[in-house]
């Protein structure tokens, strides 16, 4: 497997779980998922580390303790010990020397991602990394040497490709019913002004280093393994109050390859379609995380054409009636964000106890972090003062 983005991987990187969203089961048949109770680190205790990890982990204490958490403020010190009755720290270095649990949940701010994940890995703990993993091929580099020199497992935390919807379109496609891939536009947009640590570049904020990350990892599952080439337009305007971009667009597209687009604008007051529009040769999807639909047509039953080998026929254009089918789909779970991260976890889970193959695969992320270091090579966005005295000149 070789192009932009990839390098050499082991076997035991390379393949993912088959799971369906007829039983949401991320767990290889006959793998047993009793006994082992992992005891986990967190480190970040805000949106991610207590809404989304801390929210699921404390719901399986069959598989999982939280023993410690690390968090700069103390009312979340104070929150978790009372919680989660475990020990507590104010950084994630300090929970890291302290040790004492398998798993290091990495839910810090994004900009310490590389740099916490690795000192995770060097103190010899599993690891889960949140998103965006790194924003530079290079760090990700690190983690996967990190990885691999401390033999522990690092398991970035991509937790759309456990959403219900995707693994339902995943399906679609491979029924074969749409017919191969042409375009997919994925679009994570809506109107939103923005003003927290999100918005500064020198954090790692902006649309596409901080919500690109989930519909980027989508893109890079439907484009496969071939060799990419990335367009990106980033912008920064006066919605984020920072100088990180909130508007994104961005098109994976290749040699016999279908184009897969991303938009992540924070500046579209109309809905452009539905969050999700896929198109084959046979049909198409269309829909969001609660329903899908789509509609396709078997080649074989439709009408017999010739290529015409004149003008047009009494001047009307080519016109037939093709044999549609329509399905649909619905998402009848009642807590979503909740089994999406049963999803990743017993994943995890299964990885550190029944050495497991991870779902999402190593090769998948460096992919995605190659995209995001060409959205940013390719837009160079200026810093806070520059866009501030260019908002004036404009005004
Ligand atoms: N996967 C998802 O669906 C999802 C959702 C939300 C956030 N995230 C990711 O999670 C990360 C954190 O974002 P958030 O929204 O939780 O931020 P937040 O602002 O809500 O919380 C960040 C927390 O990190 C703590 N922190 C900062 N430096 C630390 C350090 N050195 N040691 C220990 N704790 C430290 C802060 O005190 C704060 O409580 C981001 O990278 C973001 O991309 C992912």
């Amino acid at each position: 497997m070789e192009g932009p983005g990839f390098r050499q991987l082991g076997m035991d990187r390379m393949a993912g779980l088959v799971y369906s969203t007829g039983h949401i089961h991320f767990i290889e048949k006959g793998q047993r998922m009793d006994g082992k109770i992992i005891k986990v680190g967190i480190a970040g205790q805000g949106r991610s580390g207590y809404d989304i990890h801390a929210r699921w982990l404390r719901t399986v204490p069959q598989q999982f303790q939280i023993v410690a958490v690390a968090d700069l403020l103390p009312e979340r010190r104070a929150q978790a010990k009372a919680e989660f009755g475990c020990r507590v720290y104010k950084t994630y270095e300090e929970m890291l020397k302290a040790g004492g649990f398998d798993l290091f949940v990495n839910a810090t701010p994004s900009f310490l991602h590389p740099k916490a994940a690795i000192k995770g890995l060097q103190a010899g703990y599993h690891t889960v990394c949140e998103k965006p993993s790194a924003v530079k091929l290079s760090d990700f580099d690190k983690m996967l040497d990190a990885a691999d020199e401390s033999r522990k497992i690092l398991a970035p935390f991509q937790n759309s490709r456990f959403q219900p919807a995707f693994i339902k379109i995943q399906e679609i496609l491979a029924s074969g019913v749409i017919g191969p891939l042409v375009n997919a536009r994925l679009s994570y947009s809506g109107f939103a002004r923005r003003w927290d640590w999100q918005t500064r570049q020198e954090m790692w904020g902006g649309n596409i280093n901080n919500t690109g990350p989930h519909p980027l990892d989508m893109a890079v599952v439907l484009f496969g393994a071939r060799p990419l080439e990335v367009y990106a337009k980033l912008a920064s305007g006066p919605n984020s109050f920072g100088d990180a971009d909130d508007f994104a667009l961005v098109v994976l597209h290749g040699k016999n390859a279908p184009t897969i687009e991303v938009s992540v604008s924070s500046n579209l007051a109309y809905p452009l379609g539905d969050m999700f529009n896929l198109s084959g040769t046979c049909g198409g999807i269309t829909g969001n995380f609660k329903s899908l639909k789509w509609r396709h047509f078997d080649p074989a039953k439709a009408p017999k054409q010739k290529l015409m080998p004149s003008w047009s026929d009494k001047r009307a254009y080519n016109s037939e009636v093709l044999p549609w089918v329509e399905e649909n789909w619905t998402c009848e779970i009642p807590d979503v964000f909740q089994t999406i991260s049963k999803g990743f976890y017993d994943c995890i889970y299964n990885a550190i106890v029944n050495k497991g193959k991870l779902v999402v695969t190593h090769e998948q992320v460096r992919r995605q972090v190659f995209v995001l270091e060409e959205c940013h090579r390719q837009n160079p966005l200026p810093k806070l003062a520059a866009k501030k005295a260019a908002l004036k000149k404009k005004a």
